[in-house]
């Protein structure tokens, strides 16, 4: 008790001028816009940080992270710390219903059936979108013999990453999937205390995850896609950044694949060679 008051009275504070060095420095590292409203939010995630490295300053962090050996190693941590990872299963349904009454049949239309179709959630948090996708191209699959898919999911966030490669989500996480789908696609733990659900074997296998931060000059994955899932991740870059992103991401997406984003995001204005087939949703050009 007398602990959790030391540390609640020694918390570091992150002075204006620490705040406006840390917020230069992640949105040049990773698009993500840190506004001054966001300090406190800031200044609470990083203390955490700040106790694992056993710092009780911000300056002290500060000289680390900018200092000859921080920087490299200090990166991936900030990163995990300051973004946002909110995700579900089934997120924006419509994007998944129009996937299976339209972008797939056409892809066995157009004879893609004979190859494998492939997926890119990018953004991917906890894996929440690409296991939907594999549940959504596994059922399809079924109704459809010879229809062969693969999923990769990237994300900036290492800690994120590891989540989804886990694969195990609070039994919660999946209330909103029916029962039958559940039934094919989870695994129920057997701790009764705290429950939770494992995505089977067969559909992990589908699913490749990689590290990749959209500020890279070059997107380093070998494939090109049929299409991209790429949603509530641009909101947070500015408009000069988001279309850099769509491009370098149209880069790796081939002509006439599909192309998602987010229910707030949008190409309005944007030299990015895509076009609406309904909102929110593009054909590569
Ligand atoms: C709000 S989540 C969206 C997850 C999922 N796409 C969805 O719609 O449910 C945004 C994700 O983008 C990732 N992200 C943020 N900045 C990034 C960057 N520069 N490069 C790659 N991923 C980034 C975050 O780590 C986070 O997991």
């Amino acid at each position: 008790m007398f602990n959790l008051r030391l540390n609640e009275i020694f918390r570091a504070q992150l002075s204006q001028e620490e705040f406006d060095k840390l917020s230069r420095f992640i949105y040049k590292e990773s698009g993500i816009k840190m506004p001054p409203v966001k300090k406190v939010m800031l200044q609470s995630r990083l203390q955490k940080r700040l106790r694992e490295l056993n710092m009780t300053t911000f300056k002290e962090y500060i000289d680390y992270v900018f200092g000859k050996d921080g920087l490299n190693a200090e990166i991936i941590h900030m990163l995990d710390v300051v973004s946002t990872n909110k995700t579900d299963f089934f997120r924006e349904p419509v994007h998944f219903d129009f996937l299976t009454s339209t972008v797939l049949p056409e892809f066995v239309q157009q004879k893609a059936g004979s190859r494998t179709i492939k997926v890119w959630s990018a953004g991917c948090s906890s894996g929440e979108e690409p296991y939907t996708l594999a549940i959504v191209m596994a059922d399809f699959a079924e109704k459809n013999p010879g229809f062969d898919y693969s999923i990769i999911g990237t994300d900036i966030s290492t800690q994120i990453l590891q989540k989804a490669v886990d694969a195990v989500y609070k039994e919660e996480r999946v209330s909103i999937i029916p029962m039958e789908t559940k039934r094919k696609y989870f695994l129920k733990s057997k701790d009764r205390s705290s429950p939770t659900v494992k995505v089977v074997g067969d559909l992990r296998r589908r699913v490749r995850f990689g590290r990749l931060n959209f500020m890279d000059n070059y997107y380093d994955v070998p494939e090109t896609f049929d299409a991209v899932f790429c949603r509530n991740v641009l909101i947070y870059f500015d408009r000069e950044t988001q279309e850099k992103v769509i491009n370098k991401l149209c880069d790796k997406l081939r002509p006439d694949g599909y192309f998602f984003l987010g229910h707030s995001e949008s190409i309005m204005n944007m030299d990015v060679p895509l076009k609406q087939v309904k909102p929110t949703i593009f054909k590569r050009l």
